[in-house]
């Protein structure tokens, strides 16, 4: 049977996964902890990605090498950048970039060196039926969030995209650096600090890849205002409830 592995950036969303599979096996590499174990009657291997993109591509490299995942799902929270992405909506990649590679004069910049790409696709089947299973969960918000959350937060109508996540180590929290991200990368939906550099070990082991944010913030100079909070009361629910719904029909 396939196995999955799923990397969370949360605590609060990994602990949710893995409590959806109590039968887990607890091993550690590389001073990890990776939750084996089944869900939904899928083999799965669950994981912290750790922050920032070095690490993330150390916890991806153990869960396909150590692990033998044959497909890869990031789930996670992200900031903001194009207008329509608001707090509350759900990204689901087609492709993702890292926004501080800069190897100029010498390769174009954003290209990563070597790989004749700036741009690493992710996979679109595995990437549609995420779509899907979020759609459906968007759908009605109020069944996976509490009524105080929702109205704190302004989630009404929460909405889907799909397209470009761009990543680079830090945490965007001002207005100026998320109009500068939005003016060199005008497509662009959302940032984060692990997906391109994922996607981009993904590619080299030929092993298919998604990733799926809730956009926490805005990226801007309100980014850091209860970021907590949301994550625990929204992003996490949002995860567990799109996994749940999409290895429920895989
Ligand atoms: N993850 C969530 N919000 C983010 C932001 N504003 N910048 C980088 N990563 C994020």
């Amino acid at each position: 049977m396939a196995v999955i592995g799923i990397m969370s950036a949360m605590h609060e969303e990994l602990s949710a996964v893995l409590a959806a599979m109590p039968d887990e096996q607890v091993v550690h590499v590389a001073g990890r902890e990776f939750g084996v174990g089944q869900w939904h009657g899928h083999d799965v291997v669950a994981v912290l990605s750790r922050i920032g993109k070095v690490a993330a591509a150390t916890t991806a490299t153990a869960l396909i090498e150590r692990f033998k995942v044959d497909a890869l799902v990031f789930t996670g929270a992200a900031g903001g950048l194009a207008p329509d992405a608001q707090v509350g909506d759900v990204v689901v990649a087609s492709a993702l970039l890292q926004h501080d590679m800069d190897a100029s004069p010498l390769f174009p910049k954003h290209e990563v060196p070597l790989y004749g790409r700036s741009r690493f696709d992710t996979d679109t089947s595995l990437s549609k039926a995420l779509a899907a299973a979020a759609e459906q969960v968007l759908s009605d918000p109020a069944q996976h969030l509490g009524a105080q959350a929702m109205a704190d937060f302004h989630l009404l109508l929460p909405r889907v995209h799909q397209g470009l996540i761009v990543s680079g180590d830090r945490f965007v929290s001002t207005t100026a650096e998320s109009q500068a991200l939005q003016r060199s990368l005008p497509e662009a939906l959302a940032v984060e600090m692990e997906g391109a550099a994922v996607a981009q070990v993904c590619l080299d082991y030929g092993v298919p890849f998604a990733a799926v944010r809730t956009i926490s913030d805005r990226a801007d100079d309100d980014a850091h205002i209860d970021f907590s909070r949301f994550i625990r009361e929204v992003a996490s629910r949002y995860s567990l409830a799109i996994l749940s719904q999409w290895l429920m029909h895989r």
